[in-house]
C-alpha cells in the first residue's frame, strides 16, 4: 500500500530529530489566525492583498486564505534566499520577483513562513510601505526569538520555536521536506 497517501503521516527520516509541531496543532493555530484576520479586516474598503513570500510560505498561505471569510486577493514575491543547501543567514536581501498588485491605498498582509534575523520582513515592510498602502501587517507561522537581529512587528504569529533548523509545511532543507504535514527539527549538518 502507498504510505504516502494523503492520510498517512510520513515517518521521520534519519535527517530529522523530532516533530516540533504536529499537523493538528498547525491546523488549529491556522484556524485561530484566519479567524482573527477575518475579524480585523472585516471593514476593509477593498480586498486585502495577501503577499506570500516564496517559496516557504506557500502552504501556510494556501491554508490561511482558504479559511478567510473576507474579500482578498493572493500575490507573491520572491527574494534571494540562503545558499543552495545552506542555512547561513545574510542581511543582504534582494528581490528576485516582485508582486503584481498595485498596493496604493490597499490593506497588505505579508504572509511569511518564519522569522529568523528579521532582515527579510524588515526589508518587505519598508519596501511595501513606500508603495503607499492603506496598511501593512505581517502573518508569520514560526518565530525564532533567539535569532532576532532587527526588531520586526509580527501581527499574527503561529508559534515561537527554539533556534534549530526546521522543515515541513512549506519549509525546506535544500528543497527537501516541504510537503511534510508537520514541522520537524533537522539534524544539524556536519561538514
Ligand atoms: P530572516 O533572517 O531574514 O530569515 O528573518 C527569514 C528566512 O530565512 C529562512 N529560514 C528558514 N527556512 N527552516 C527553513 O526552511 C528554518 O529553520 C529557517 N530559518 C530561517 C526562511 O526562508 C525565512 O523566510
Ligand atoms: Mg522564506
Amino acid at each position: 500500500r502507498n504510505m504516502r497517501s494523503s492520510l498517512a503521516i510520513p515517518p521521520l527520516t534519519p535527517d530529522l530529530i523530532q516533530v516540533l509541531i504536529d499537523a493538528d496543532s498547525i491546523r488549529r493555530r491556522v484556524d485561530d489566525l484566519a479567524r482573527q484576520i477575518s475579524r480585523d479586516y472585516a471593514d476593509s474598503p477593498q480586498p486585502v492583498i495577501l503577499v506570500g513570500v516564496l517559496k516557504g510560505s506557500f502552504i501556510f498561505l494556501a491554508d490561511i486564505c482558504r479559511r478567510l471569510d473576507i474579500p482578498h486577493v493572493v500575490d507573491f514575491i520572491a527574494l534571494s534566499s540562503y545558499g543552495l543547501a545552506g542555512s547561513e543567514q545574510s542581511g543582504n536581501v534582494r528581490m528576485l520577483m516582485d508582486t503584481r498588485e498595485n498596493m496604493e491605498g490597499r490593506d497588505v498582509l505579508i504572509v511569511e513562513d518564519i522569522l529568523d534575523s528579521g532582515h527579510t520582513l524588515d526589508y518587505l515592510i519598508r519596501n511595501f510601505t513606500a508603495r503607499k498602502p492603506r496598511s501593512v501587517k505581517t502573518a508569520v507561522l514560526l518565530d525564532k526569538p533567539d535569532r532576532h537581529v532587527i526588531p520586526v512587528k509580527v501581527d499574527y504569529l503561529g508559534f515561537g520555536i527554539p533556534d534549530v533548523w526546521v522543515v515541513g509545511y512549506g519549509l525546506d532543507y535544500a528543497e527537501k521536506y516541504r510537503t511534510l504535514p508537520y514541522i520537524a527539527e533537522m539534524r544539524p549538518v556536519t561538514a
